[in-house]
């Protein structure tokens, strides 16, 4: 339809009908999809009016719901409008790929576009129009659960790898069936929430917002995405979605942004809660002056707006708006002539879980797995005869994390299961040991444990945080290791040195005491459907583990928030960071640094970085740097660096860090090959907000290091001039 049909459609409609397209509604109410229906859309209205006037369903799990869906509405629609299909497909739709801040690990945009590119194809033949992905909350604070769903504490990571996830899911063309709309989430600074609580309140300052926070939204909004979701929080005082100056000001005032605005599941509600609307009534009222065009689930559009048009409250040019913008995403999607895009059974059971799709699921479980720990007992070799397979986790399948759609679980390559795919000839003891719950105080296990490592020629302890411990509402205010899982680590490892620690989590937990006595730990979060197999290759050294840290992990929850680019403060911790010094900005009880920093991460091989140079001692505001980073694979075997470059501005008008991540390369290295990573940095790379807001760079002094957070290991200085 051309935009002129558009508008006459737009004539066409009732008021009601209006603001029909801007209600959202579970799925749930009007078919069988599996998804319990909770919370306030369990209110929700009658479901015959619902159907017939909704715009937009979301929580379906296939084609054959997608395609009952439309064929249900648009045989009620008098206008015959089609629904958007909108469902959360955040790492995989049925082959899981690794959660997103294992993703971060990685640090290979290309890895992450792969992998969209993979649950895109499964996703669209299930009938999906748009996702909610990508997530680019930047959150330093691992109590808050979601913390999972973001690729990395950094935000030029979370910027390239959430616009590339973009560009992968929506491609050239939305009307093609194969592509999918995204909806960046969550608007704005989701992962600064107060003392790690899901939903708290958040106070930044609009500096730190705009140099912290905002980018990586900006970065996907760059990138084209279609949609934005503000968030559950308030943000200096006003929740998200009824938040003028982040919506108006910022969103469609600075970045231009002509998409779709969705709230959260049901935020415009939650506006009652928060304290800054009387009633349902006016709630809707702030988030259409917010420029909110789509209410999910609660339905408050649905009840309250049309009144509130017929009072001359909402105008109902601002109305006609908002539907414009829903129709003109219906029609980009090409939903007016193939209302059911892509849903194709056929196509689903040819592509889900194919062996293409396990085998780019189990390359990125690979490249995103961290060593943490390695005192030669990596790789096992593969002449072992036994092993004792030990842990909450030996046989979990629950390995997808947060978000994975209902029912992979039955998908998941086991640890068991992957160990005997690389080597079935291996005598496999599985033993629990004890439970991972909160509070999981029984131990009772740990001994007929520890009886079956001491008689293995190896074992491989599984342990971490159960799945559905991190992601939405699953904050925690100690992260350390859940149950008794640190008993039956000493137990274990008493019984047999020889083992290996593998790590399922969400988020970074506290492993200090673990790692004093573990003797190998390869964190593995939640590595999707092919964890099994991945697992099994990277413990035997058929993969070498190449993953660098995307947050450090903490020695103590109460050093959060740990962002890695700190602030040097007036009174610094003499380095190293051990002993008492009290008067300046540290712990009497914990070290400043995390026990593993932000862009760690070991090999089954070893790198030297021996060189770095730059073009010119100083550049103007026109002139481009070239940095070469010379690194070299000083082991014997083939493997995988990820050379990252930091930036410290020496002098400013404002504090600066002491280390920021301005750019990052994976390169594959050769036993004794060295090579020349260039860079080009330019004065754009050097700007920070200055206490004004103002985005500049200043002339001065600055470095340029290589190595990882806390250990920068080659540093040059360079000036900016003018
Ligand atoms: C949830 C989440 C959001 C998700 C939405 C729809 O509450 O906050 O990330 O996309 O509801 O499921």
């Amino acid at each position: 339809m051309t935009e002129k049909d558009l508008k006459t459609l737009l004539a066409s409609m009732t008021l009601e009908e209006k603001v029909g397209q801007l209600v959202q509604c579970n799925a749930g109410l009007f078919i069988e999809t599996g998804a319990d229906i909770t919370g306030p859309e369990g209110e929700a209205l009658p479901a015959e009016d619902l159907c017939r006037a909704m715009g937009s369903v979301l929580t379906f799990e296939n084609a054959a719901q997608a395609r009952a869906l439309q064929d249900m509405h648009l045989e009620k629609d008098p206008k015959k409008i089609p629904l958007l299909l909108m469902l959360d497909v955040i790492h995989g739709m049925a082959t899981t790929y690794p959660i997103p801040l294992a993703m971060g690990c990685g640090f290979d945009d290309d890895l992450i576009a792969e992998c969209a590119d993979m649950a895109r194809k499964e996703a669209a033949a299930a009938g999906v129009h748009v996702t909610f992905n990508p997530m680019v909350d930047t959150a330093r604070d691992a109590r808050w659960g979601r913390i999972l769903e973001t690729n990395s504490e950094e935000p030029l990571v979370n910027s390239r790898m959430g616009a590339a996830l973009v560009r992968a899911t929506q491609r050239d063309n939305l009307a093609d069936p194969g592509n999918i709309a995204c909806c960046v989430k969550h608007y704005a600074a989701y992962g600064a929430g107060e003392a790690g609580r899901d939903y708290n309140g958040v106070e930044v300052s609009e500096r730190s917002l705009r140099e912290t926070y905002l980018p990586a939204y900006k970065a996907c909004v760059d990138a084209g995405a279609r949609l934005v979701m503000p968030s559950f929080n308030a943000l200096n005082g006003i929740p998200s979605v009824a938040n003028k100056w982040l919506m108006n000001r910022v969103l469609r005032g600075e970045w231009g942004f002509e998409g779709v605005v969705i709230s959260d599941y049901n935020a415009v509600g939650e506006l009652v809660a928060h304290g800054v609307a009387r009633d349902m009534k006016d709630a809707v009222r702030l988030a259409m002056e917010a420029g909110c065009d789509i209410d999910m689930v609660v339905n408050a559009y649905y009840t309250y707006l049309p009144d509130l048009v017929r009072d001359g409250t909402v105008p109902e040019k601002a109305l006609d708006e908002a539907v414009m913008r829903v129709l003109r995403l219906k029609n980009e999607l090409g939903l007016f002539e193939n209302p059911y895009h892509g849903a194709d059974s056929e196509a689903e059971k040819r592509l889900n879980l194919c062996p293409e799709h396990r085998e780019i699921a189990r390359h990125a479980a690979e490249e995103t797995a961290v060593l943490l720990k390695n005192e030669g007992i990596l790789p096992f070799p593969k002449n072992l005869k036994s092993v004792a397979l030990i842990g909450p986790f030996a046989a979990e399948t629950r390995l997808n994390g947060f978000w994975s759609r209902p029912g992979v679980e039955k998908d998941t390559v086991t640890l068991p299961r992957g160990l005997l795919n690389l080597l079935p000839d291996l005598e496999l003891t599985v033993a629990k040991g004890c439970g991972a719950d909160l509070g999981d105080r029984d131990e009772s296990e740990i001994t007929a444990a520890a009886e079956a490592a001491r008689t293995a020629d190896a074992v491989i302890l599984c342990l971490g945080e159960p799945e559905n411990d991190s992601g939405e509402g699953r904050s925690r205010a100690d992260v350390t290791l859940p149950g008794p899982q640190l008993a039956l680590a000493r137990a274990v490892i008493t019984a047999n040195p020889n083992t290996a620690v593998l790590l399922f989590n969400g988020r970074p937990l506290v492993l200090t005491e673990l790692a004093e006595i573990a003797p190998a730990m390869l964190e593995m979060w939640y590595p999707g459907t092919e964890a099994g197999n991945a697992a099994a290759r990277l413990l035997f050294g058929d993969a070498n583990p190449c993953g660098r840290l995307s947050a450090g992990l903490p020695r103590a929850t109460g050093q959060y928030p740990m962002p890695y680019n700190r602030m040097n403060t007036g009174r610094p911790k003499p380095q190293p960071d051990s002993g008492v010094f009290p008067f300046t900005s540290s712990y009497l009880d914990v070290p400043n640094l995390p026990l593993y920093s932000f862009g760690y991460g070991l090999s089954y091989t070893t790198f030297a970085y021996e060189k770095l140079e730059l073009s010119r001692a100083e550049i103007s505001k026109k002139d481009e740097l070239r940095v070469t980073v010379t690194v070299r694979n000083t082991g014997k075997r083939a493997g995988k660096e990820t050379v990252q470059l930091y930036l410290r501005d020496l002098v400013a008008s404002v504090v600066r860090p002491v280390q920021q991540l301005i750019d990052y390369r994976k390169v594959s290295l050769a036993p004794g090959e060295a090579k020349d990573v260039i860079f080009t940095v330019t004065e754009k790379q050097l700007r920070f907000w200055n206490f004004d807001c103002e985005e500049v760079s200043e002339p001065g002094e600055f470095e340029l290091s290589a190595g990882y957070a806390d250990h920068l290991l080659l540093t040059r200085r360079f000036t900016l001039t003018d």
